[in-house]
């Protein structure tokens, strides 16, 4: 009966939890090297899936939980910090996007200047949007003007990511992990603060970017992962990214939601995992059943990388949508842009109930995820596999002299 309690033997003692340690766990003050990814509002709802309930369901595991903090106000961000902090006595962190529409400053009388009104986008692309919600049987509505709202907490002369960074400070969050951009304009403050700084990228040339505007680790993301990607494989990325930003340590992204990739990155070098996909179906993840279980139900190859949603490269779970904008062959327009041009197709997604056709960013992974489960047992799972991997699986497998 013992054996059957859990499928990979605990190790560290009678009864107790598994050790599996690296420098990044003494750093950041954690147990387990799994970071949950601080995933944002690309899963439909418009709003982040790594919330205060995941995040800290995460950190009380062992791991280190994430908030996907980027579209959050100043005052909403400080109050699902305040929430986490609540939630947990353990470290955590929050991600934020610093690419430069994030960085520029804001004024009142042009809140978002970098986006375009949808009259200046390309006749060709509104025509290819209304060819594809009638191809999908949507009624095309706009939705109601929000920049009323927006234009409440923007103070003039302020960036988006700058105001965050603020609170970021004010409230003592020990990490801090850019999504997309360097974190050059902050990173002196950051670190003057005590504030540990985890910066993704997707090529070696990112990597080295980032590293020399201050990361203290480089998260380097193989195309395997859900969200936002790039083209590179994490096998193949990870080590050269390694020799890159060397002596700047390295955590590894995309692939990773089970015990024995943890095992793999581990061996490979990184100091710790950083994985969103995995945690996509827990009961605390903010997303609506339907979508976990369209993750649940999706196969390895169900997954496809679309500029369909903001003009970058972003792996979903595949839909007629889609599917019929990849068929148009267009060209998406810049990250803003392509948000102002399907912003009306969107939110006649939602009103016409037709979850089947919205955002559901995951990653390759979907295939092996087969249960909706707590955060807790995820990790907890995941950990106890890569302790076994490294620890009696592999001295029984593979004979090692050097
Ligand atoms: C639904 C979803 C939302 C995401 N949002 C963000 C985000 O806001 N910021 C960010 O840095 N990464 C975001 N990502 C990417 C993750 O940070 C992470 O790199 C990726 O999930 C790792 O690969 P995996 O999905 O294979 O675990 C998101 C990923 C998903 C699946």
């Amino acid at each position: 009966m013992l054996g059957m309690a859990t499928p990979f033997p605990i190790h560290g003692g009678n009864m107790s939890r598994p050790i599996l340690r690296t420098a990044f766990c003494n750093r950041v003050g954690i147990e387990y090297p799994v970071i949950l990814a601080g995933m944002g509002p690309v899963a439909g709802t418009g709003e982040p899936v790594a919330t205060g309930e995941l995040v800290a369901a995460v950190s009380n595991a062992g791991g280190l939980g994430v908030l996907g903090g980027v579209a959050y106000s100043p005052d909403a961000l400080r109050a699902e910090i305040r929430k986490i902090k609540s939630l947990t006595d353990k470290p955590f962190g929050v991600d934020l996007l610093l690419s430069p529409n994030f960085l520029v400053p804001k004024s009142r009388d042009a809140i978002v200047p970098t986006a375009p009104k949808v009259e200046q986008l390309p006749a060709s692309h509104r025509d290819a949007i209304a060819r594809i919600a009638a191809s999908l049987d949507i009624e095309l509505l706009s939705p109601p003007d929000d920049s009323e709202v927006l234009g409440d907490w923007i103070e003039p002369g302020k960036s988006w990511a700058g105001s965050q960074i603020e609170v970021l400070i004010e409230e003592g969050v020990p990490v801090f992990a850019s999504g997309l951009g360097t974190p050059a304009a902050f990173a002196d403050e950051l670190k003057a603060n005590g504030v540990t700084i985890l910066s993704l990228v997707g090529t070696v040339k990112a990597a080295r970017q980032v590293a020399a505007d201050g990361a203290d680790y480089v998260v380097a993301q193989g195309t395997e992962a859900g969200g936002h990607t790039g083209r590179i494989g994490t096998l193949a990325l990870l080590p050269q990214v390694m020799d890159a930003v060397a002596p700047t340590p390295v955590v590894a992204a995309g692939g990773v939601a089970g015990g024995r990739a943890l095992a793999g990155v581990l061996a490979l070098g990184a100091e710790a995992a950083w994985c969103g996909s995995a945690f996509l179906v827990s009961h605390e993840a903010n997303q609506p059943d339907l979508q976990k279980d369209r993750i649940l139900a999706a196969a390895a190859e169900d997954t496809i990388v679309t500029r369909l949603y903001s003009g970058k490269t972003m792996r979903n779970v595949s839909n007629p949508l889609i599917e019929a904008w990849e068929r148009e062959g267009l060209q998406a327009l810049p990250m803003g842009a392509q948000g102002v041009l399907i912003r009306d197709l969107q939110y006649s997604i939602e009103q016409a109930g037709r979850h089947e056709l919205l955002m559901n960013a995951a990653g390759q992974t979907s295939g092996m995820l087969t249960a909706r489960r707590p955060a807790a047992a995820i990790l907890e799972e995941m950990v106890a596999e890569a302790a076994e991997a490294l620890d009696t699986r592999l001295k029984s497998r593979i004979h090692v002299a050097v």
